[in-house]
């Protein structure tokens, strides 16, 4: 029996692999917006199992896979016995047994390989503490469009640099070669062992890590991400002080030297007060606006919602190119 292709993380797959999801999810793309029917994988199950909260990638998930013709099931936190009653082994068996695909939204990435280990089919990762890998096809593909190719392109993440976004931008720029900066204060740089992750993988990418927001000189896009990421318990002003400095706003935007600077966001992001979170932080601290001022959000919001549109057709490209032999 072939080994299931599963999608966990990044440095699993070489660049050409990559670059052949992110080609692939924007030829699923034109399918989409010609409305051509692309029911490719007709009669198979996926469950989506999701411990933490999703948007976007619950949503993806769900319309790539019914767009292919496949039976959508969502497992949500507290309606199965994970983690429980159920130890991630013996559920991955019952659902391999069962269904022909997994997505997996959880804490511990531990758990998602667990899960590819024991179900015998593919798992992806919708992401983990310590990855996001099915928002970098999306990304990267996004780049692609703008830009027309990823060679030569120099983007930089500024703001929380060790969570799961910031990792695995890192890794699949340095595995495409695009040149990255990290730039987030010394207690929230990536951990040695993601930057050498990133180093053993790089195919001729600048790898930069820096606390010096001037570092964004020259980048062709800016990249930002919540301050706080889910299942953190972190003192939350402890973290505003230390990030405020790296707001993507117009000023630190005027660093580049650039015009044409692009600004991307995975989403969700507290640009305003007008959510429940947004609200209290305001009233707690008086900030209306925490990782992207809200006139740069506006600014940039058609590309940040393609960015997130796009989530779709990677997705869809993502669970093709595991299922297509079946
Ligand atoms: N970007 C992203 O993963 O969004 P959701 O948390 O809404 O899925
Ligand atoms: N770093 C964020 C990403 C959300 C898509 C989180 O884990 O909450």
């Amino acid at each position: 029996m072939k080994t299931p292709i599963s999608f966990l993380k990044e440095i699993d797959f070489s660049k050409e692999e990559l670059m052949e999801l992110i080609d692939l999810s924007l030829r699923f793309k034109e399918l989409k917006k010609k409305r051509i029917p692309h029911k490719y994988l007709e009669g198979l199950n996926i469950a989506l199992i999701f411990e933490k909260t999703s948007t976007r990638t619950r949503s993806a998930f769900t319309v790539a896979g019914q767009d292919l013709g496949m039976n959508v099931t969502y497992l949500g936190a507290d309606e199965i016995q994970l983690g429980r009653k159920e130890s991630v082994a013996d559920t991955a068996k019952v659902l391999g047994s069962m269904f022909d695909g997994i997505e997996y939204r959880g804490f511990k990435q531990e758990d998602a390989e667990t899960l590819a280990r024991y179900s015998g089919v593919p798992v992806w990762n919708g992401l983990t503490d310590t990855w996001h890998p099915t928002q970098m096809i999306a990304d990267f593909m996004t780049l692609k469009e703008i830009f027309g190719s990823l060679d030569g392109l120099h983007i930089a993440y500024v703001g929380d640099g060790r969570n799961n976004v910031a990792h695995s931008l890192l890794v699949t720029a340095a595995i495409l070669g695009v040149n990255i900066t990290i730039i987030a204060p010394a207690l929230l740089q990536p951990e040695e062992d993601i930057v050498t992750l990133a180093k053993e993988h790089d195919n001729g990418a600048v790898i930069e890590i820096t606390d010096r927001i001037e570092a964004v000189k020259g980048a062709d896009m800016l990249y930002t991400d919540v301050w706080l990421s889910m299942g953190e318990t972190v003192d939350f002003k402890e973290r505003i002080d230390l990030l405020l400095p790296y707001q993507i706003n117009a000023e630190l935007l005027a660093k580049t030297g650039k015009a044409d600077t692009v600004v991307m966001h995975c989403l969700p992001a507290f640009h305003d007060c007008k959510t429940e979170i947004g609200l209290n932080i305001y009233e707690k601290y008086g900030l209306a606006e925490l990782e992207i001022t809200d006139d740069i959000f506006q600014k940039h919001s058609s590309l940040i919602f393609q960015e997130a549109e796009n989530r779709l057709h990677s997705i869809k490209a993502i669970m093709y190119y595991s299922l297509k032999e079946l």
